[in-house]
């Protein structure tokens, strides 16, 4: 009998044990990088090469975040960005994007090289799962071609089941991405730069140079680079211009067959995405803005039933998901934090193709953190306006709002903890307010505050994850508080049971 991870295909396969120390004291050095994922390490790495003196923080390990918990495609045909993009924008603008997302699988395919990271060439596909979808994915061909891409159609699309239609993109990438981001971890240290690992930054000092203070103290810097996924420092107003979006994963191994060589997403809602590793198929979708209320087991089994319906499967060995900032604008935010700030940068809002998005972002910030110019600079940055998406705007902020507001008129949903049944969690009352209490597997429990530390908003328990998830930016913790996913960086209070 086989057992189902519940941790990523690459997090499962590389091992335990720290690369890098906890930072032990005060540091000096150019230019910190919090965040050691993709757009922090290969920010890091480029600026090392050209000599700059480089510390990386990271909360936790290298990669362990959406870096080592995606499906692995190195691809500029990004489902339907590009009609997208044509729709909510002027001119240029999905040419241009074009060109900076085929630079970042370029990046990606250099910097691998020397990486023992399973790199190999495929085809990217964004395809008709049903009839009714075949004009969404026209509508991509036709606006990928006009963004530059040499993309080509195909009536049917080689996956193992009925397609209805697809736009492809050949000379795309896949690779294992754990070990993609520990090579690039181990040139950055060969280059001359330093990491620490389980050092969480718990704030920025407001001038440079700057303290980037952690618990294990300061590391002092002329420059700073935010590259957290979603920014952890409150001031920007990121926090109004991003939605975090949740997905999930499940891997399985065939009994017969080889998974499709395709890199293919589905434009409909669910939308499927397909990927491989070696001999094991990828199924990806069941995303849902996060924090979302009543998120439970069923994420994983709606994979899992896809998966059974069009392949032949021995086993479902892997399930993981991941949370990914979309921009209002759907465009990646890589800049300066604030208007005018020279010396704090920002990489963030690369709305689930982050190993193509994060790596040019990382190119953008080493270019503008050493003066230089770079053609993609001024599409992604922080403080463009558009008019055209204020209704977005709107709408994301509204909803914040209500949920900062809404939900503490919620009844508490059990009167205490004896009434939980195993494996579950409730919003139980604790005094004037509310805490939430979950029930493990044993029958013991774990209660903790449910104000979320970033900006106070009342978290929602997810059961896929068993996790307390925010519904205003995302954060999430674990059933003792522990933050698993920022922008907060503090753990939640724990309360008696
Ligand atoms: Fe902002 Fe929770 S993540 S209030």
């Amino acid at each position: 009998m086989t057992t189902t991870a519940n941790q990523s295909l690459w997090l499962h396969t590389v091992s335990d044990t720290s690369d890098h120390p906890a930072l032990p004291g005060p540091r000096e050095a150019d230019v910190v990088v919090i965040g050691g994922g993709i757009a922090g390490l290969t920010t890091a790495l480029l600026l090392a090469r050209r000599g700059v003196d480089v510390v990386v923080l990271e909360a936790g390990r290298v990669g362990a975040g959406v870096s080592g918990n995606n499906t692995a495609k190195v691809t500029a045909l990004q489902s339907t960005m590009y009609s997208t993009l044509e729709r909510d924008h002027d001119g240029s603008v999905a040419a241009r994007y074009g060109a900076a997302a085929t630079a970042g699988v370029a990046l990606v395919a250099a910097l691998a090289e020397g990486i023992g990271c399973d790199l190999h060439r495929a085809p990217a596909a964004t395809f008709a799962y049903t009839a009714d979808e075949i004009e969404t994915v026209r509508a991509e061909a036709d606006a990928a071609e006009r963004a530059g891409l040499p993309v080509e159609w195909a009536d049917r699309l080689d996956v193992g089941f009925p397609t209805f239609g697809a736009v492809r993109l050949p000379g795309q990438f896949v690779l294992h991405p754990a070990n993609y981001v520990r090579g690039l971890a181990a040139a950055l240290i060969d280059a001359g730069g330093r990491i620490f690992e389980h050092s969480r930054v718990h704030d920025v000092s407001v001038t440079s140079p700057y303290q980037v203070r952690t618990d294990g103290g300061a590391v002092t810097a002329e420059q700073v680079v935010v590259a957290t996924h979603y920014p952890i420092l409150d001031r920007g107003l990121f926090f109004a211009r991003l939605d975090a979006q949740r997905s999930y994963c499940v891997a399985a191994r065939l009994s017969t067959g080889a998974p499709p060589a395709e890199l293919a997403i589905s434009v409909g809602s669910p939308a499927w995405s397909l990927s491989r590793h070696g001999d094991h198929l990828i199924v990806g979708g069941q995303s849902h803005p996060a924090g979302e209320r009543g998120v439970d087991f069923s994420r994983y089994n709606a994979l899992e039933d896809f998966a059974r319906k069009h392949f032949d499967i021995a086993e479902i060995t892997h399930r993981w998901s991941a949370q990914d900032p979309v921009a209002f604008d759907k465009l990646p935010m890589v800049g300066s934090y604030l208007p005018g700030a020279a010396h704090l940068w920002v990489a963030t809002g690369f709305a689930k193709w982050g190993l193509a998005m994060g790596t040019v972002a990382g190119e953008i910030l080493a270019d503008r953190v050493t003066g230089a110019d770079n053609p993609h600079a001024e599409l992604f940055s922080p403080h463009r306006l558009s008019l055209s998406n204020a209704p977005t705007l709107l709408q994301q902020n509204a909803k914040v709002a209500k949920d900062l507001i809404a939900d503490r008129l919620i009844p508490a949903e059990a009167a205490d903890a004896d009434e939980i049944p195993v494996d579950t969690a409730r919003v139980v009352s604790d005094g004037l307010g509310k805490k939430g209490v979950y029930r493990d597997r044993m029958g013991g429990t774990h209660a903790v505050s449910l104000r979320c530390t970033h900006l106070g908003c009342l978290l929602r328990f997810n059961g896929a994850e068993r996790s307390w998830d925010c519904p205003c930016h995302g954060s999430r913790f674990d059933v003792d508080g522990a933050v698993l996913e920022g922008p907060a960086t503090r753990p939640l209070p724990k309360r008696a049971p």
